[in-house]
């Protein structure tokens, strides 16, 4: 295991996945943890996150000297750099020279492990206040920028390694052959890490937790928890039953989806449990947002436990885990806890002992999103589900601003299929983030269609880019993929006689509408 040490900033997930990428396996750990307990993980490498600190001010994270001489390779990065430098007697100054963004990096590469192979110039992506102008005894500067006197260093003896810049950013043009020669040359690992791997070695912690008991998984059709069930599945078969619920909220073919295309290509048992009708009277007359969130969550609870009550009378008691979709970055975010959680289940449905407790089964809680992936893919699962954009929880009833009807929904599902399909032809689906379309339905505007004048709904596209939802751009979609959209849904959906398109990015706008 490669540790990847967190000084903040979102830098160290980055470098995590690059990592990774280079089939090395790797795992974050907050700069709070004692180096010994560093240590003691017995990592094959380390690597030093950037973060938004100056080694000089105030509470500014600190490392132990004694990293740096375990015989461990160390490669800092950024502030791990400057750290690096200061704690093995460099200077590092507080000179207000600052370098943002894009820098052409001189090197010279006569013995340098990290260069090797890259051009004397190349452009890195900076953010620093502080500069390193000499390095610490025993390395060998290897690069420097125009405002910067040491911008790299090396000491292969020891094997420790440095680069004022970000190289897991994109904008870095060599980073991850920096990487990765720091990871091949300078620490000496061997690229073997797959998401094959993984299943095998998930596989048979699955089946060793579970013994002969039985695991129950909610599916919701979205990636995680597809590829969660998969994999359970291939380690315990029919110990585990999985609970679709049809909210009727869903897009059209989606529920076709998980209950052929799912089954057929693992052969998992299904329970579907069809609660559309129980769905829409829950939120018949209602038009608030908030409100129909907290509605869909409260029923959706209730029929999953339900589900689940059904299948504990069936089975019996053994029925002791809930497999769940977990991935990596939700595993860092809340503090990277690990073993594994008991959670209580909630039952308001009667007959079930009080105090039931389920354990959880969460493959997936080492992965990044692009790996959960590869694994659904290597699992088998169709591309469908695999590469599938995201979709809220609440379904098409947060994409009805006013009422959720039958009629609306069945309506707002023609035209969203019409945009998808119209986006996919175009080869778009892998430029996009997601593109909900919304359904004005207490809005009307006046058309004209054949001889007549209409007076129907507008639908809106909301086309975005992004990289992690957080924040948003509208996409700037091709106009002939907007207009032949367009056209269909308005020749072809009833009702409909106007689409708009959002233009408006996140922040300000969310990127559902409700
Ligand atoms: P917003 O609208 O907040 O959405 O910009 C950010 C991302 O989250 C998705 N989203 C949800 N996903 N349950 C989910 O599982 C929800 O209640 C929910 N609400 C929004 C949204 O589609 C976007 O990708």
């Amino acid at each position: 295991t490669v540790l990847v040490v967190d000084f903040g900033a979102q830098y160290a997930q980055l470098i995590a996945r690059r990592v990774r990428e280079a089939r090395v396996y790797s795992e974050i750990v907050p700069s709070t943890m004692p180096v010994a307990e560093m240590l003691a993980k017995n990592p094959a490498a380390i690597i030093l996150s950037g973060g938004p600190s100056s080694v000089y001010a105030e509470g500014a994270p600190r490392l132990d000297r004694e990293l740096f001489d375990a015989g461990v390779p160390v490669f800092g990065m950024c502030y791990g750099f400057q750290l690096m430098a200061t704690t093995l007697g460099g200077t590092v100054d507080n000179t207000g020279a600052r370098e943002y963004g894009r820098t052409e990096l001189h090197v010279s590469k006569s013995s340098s492990t990290l260069f090797e192979g890259t051009p004397d110039e190349q452009s890195v992506w900076m953010s620093h206040g502080d500069a390193c102008s000499a390095a610490p005894e025993g390395f060998t500067v290897t690069a420097s920028t125009d405002v910067v006197p040491v911008a790299a260093f090396e000491n292969d003896e020891k094997k420790l390694y440095g680069v004022q810049y970000h190289p897991e950013v994109m904008h870095s043009t060599h980073g991850q052959q920096v990487l990765e020669h720091f990871l091949y040359r300078g620490a000496g690992l061997t690229p073997n890490w797959t998401t094959g791997n993984v299943i095998d070695e998930q596989v048979a912690l699955i089946r060793e937790q579970v013994g002969d008991k039985r695991a129950i998984c909610g599916l919701s059709g979205g990636v995680d928890s597809a590829v969660a069930a998969a994999l359970v599945q291939k380690a315990i078969g029919a110990q585990l039953t999985c609970v679709y619920v049809d909210h009727g909220l869903m897009r059209k073919g989606e529920t076709e989806q998980v209950e052929k295309d799912f089954v057929a290509a693992t052969g998992v048992q299904l329970k579907v449990v069809d609660a559309e009708e129980r769905f829409l009277t829950a939120l018949a007359g209602v038009s608030d947002p908030e409100q129909k969130r907290k509605i869909i969550g409260r029923e959706f609870i209730r029929v999953f436990e339900q589900a689940q009550a059904e299948i504990i009378a069936d089975a019996g008691p053994e029925v002791a885990f809930l497999v769940q979709g977990t991935l990596y970055p939700d595993v860092v975010e809340s503090g990277g806890g690990t073993g594994t959680a008991n959670i209580k289940s909630h039952h308001n449905v009667g007959g079930l002992p009080e105090d039931l407790e389920f354990q959880l089964i969460e493959p997936l809680r080492k992965l990044f999103k692009d790996e959960v992936r590869m694994v659904g893919q290597e699992l088998g699962l169709p591309d469908e589900i695999v590469q599938r954009q995201p979709f809220p929880g609440p379904g098409l009833g947060i994409r009805i601003v006013g009422e959720v009807t039958k009629d609306r929904l069945d309506l707002l599902r023609e035209a969203d299929a019409i945009a998808r399909e119209e986006l996919t032809a175009a080869g778009l689906d892998r430029d996009i983030w997601q593109c909900p379309v919304v359904l004005l339905a207490d809005v009307r505007s006046v058309g004209v269609q054949g001889d007549g004048r209409t007076y129907g709904h507008p639908i809106v596209l909301r086309p975005v880019s992004s990289e992690d939802a957080m924040t948003a751009d509208w996409s700037r979609l091709p106009y002939d993929v907007l207009a032949k959209i367009s056209t269909r849904i308005t020749n072809e959906v009833a009702d409909v006689n106007r689409v708009v398109l959002d233009i408006t990015s996140k922040p300000p706008g969310t990127i559902e509408w409700e």
